[in-house]
């Protein structure tokens, strides 16, 4: 089952409004023979989603924020609703990265309400899971991935299922460096297609999962050449637009 490579570049909390607005215009405008072929998005901090958008309105390059808040609307302070990210031009929204997971205390089950939030709103989850490096070297990878897609996308039907994008990114190779190989890669990848395919029956030949963690343009071929990786969650090289053009390139099958 060919599915269409999927490449999110996340900003974290990188770049002022015009900055933003430049390096999502060099992204835009260099795509060339990508465009239509690969699925590329960015990821840029909440005070520049509205400018990004508008700065890639009727372009190939779709806009994501980096979190959201369940609710509608209401007194919470400091946070952001779904509907508020589709007026700035969302489509995405990545959920549950180990950023937020560790450093802010998001839950498996935080991570299950923003999802079905997005999803009623119209909006695309990209979900993150992975392990520790302690978890890794105490083999409890599998066992930790399989609980983080279960818990956060509990109670999905298989039609909402296919709206997701499942991102595993191992928490020791996010700016670190450190890359997992293409085989560590797709080892996971494949378990978290099969913890799918029992969750959503063949919906899980079309959800993409995505690898994050040092992903360069070195390395971003190989990678994606595995049968399970669909694309790419891009940190730090997404922040230089040669760097993540090279990335998209590599999805290129
Ligand atoms: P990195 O970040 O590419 O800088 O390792 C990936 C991510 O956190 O999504």
């Amino acid at each position: 089952m060919a599915r269409t490579p999927f490449v999110c570049g996340n900003w974290k909390m990188h770049e002022t409004v015009p900055e933003a607005v430049a390096l999502a215009s060099e992204v835009r405008d260099g795509l060339g023979e990508a465009a239509g072929k690969v699925q590329v998005a960015v990821a840029p901090p909440f005070t520049a989603l509205h400018a990004v958008g508008q700065a890639l309105a009727g372009s190939r390059v779709e806009l994501a924020a980096q979190d959201v808040h369940w609710e509608a609307k209401g007194a919470f302070t400091g946070e952001v609703s779904p509907g508020m990210l589709l007026d700035a031009g969302c489509a995405h929204c990545v959920v549950g990265h180990s950023e937020r997971r560790h450093l802010f205390g998001e839950t498996d089950e935080a991570v299950r309400r923003k999802v079905g939030a997005l999803l009623g709103a119209g909006l695309r989850p990209i979900v993150c899971v992975g392990e520790t490096l302690a978890e890794r070297e105490g083999s409890r990878t599998l066992e930790v991935v399989e609980r983080q897609v279960r818990q956060g996308l509990a109670g999905l039907s298989a039609e909402q299922l296919e709206r997701v994008t499942v991102a595993y990114e191992p928490v020791w190779a996010i700016g670190t460096g450190k890359t997992a190989t293409a085989a560590q890669a797709q080892e996971v990848h494949a378990a978290i297609r099969k913890i799918l395919r029992e969750l959503g029956g063949s919906a899980a030949d079309r959800i993409r999962i995505q690898y994050g963690g040092s992903v360069k343009p070195e390395n971003a071929r190989e990678l994606m050449s595995q049968p399970d990786v669909d694309g790419a969650l891009v940190g730090g090289a997404s922040l230089k637009a040669k760097d993540f053009l090279a990335i998209v390139k590599g999805a290129l099958r």
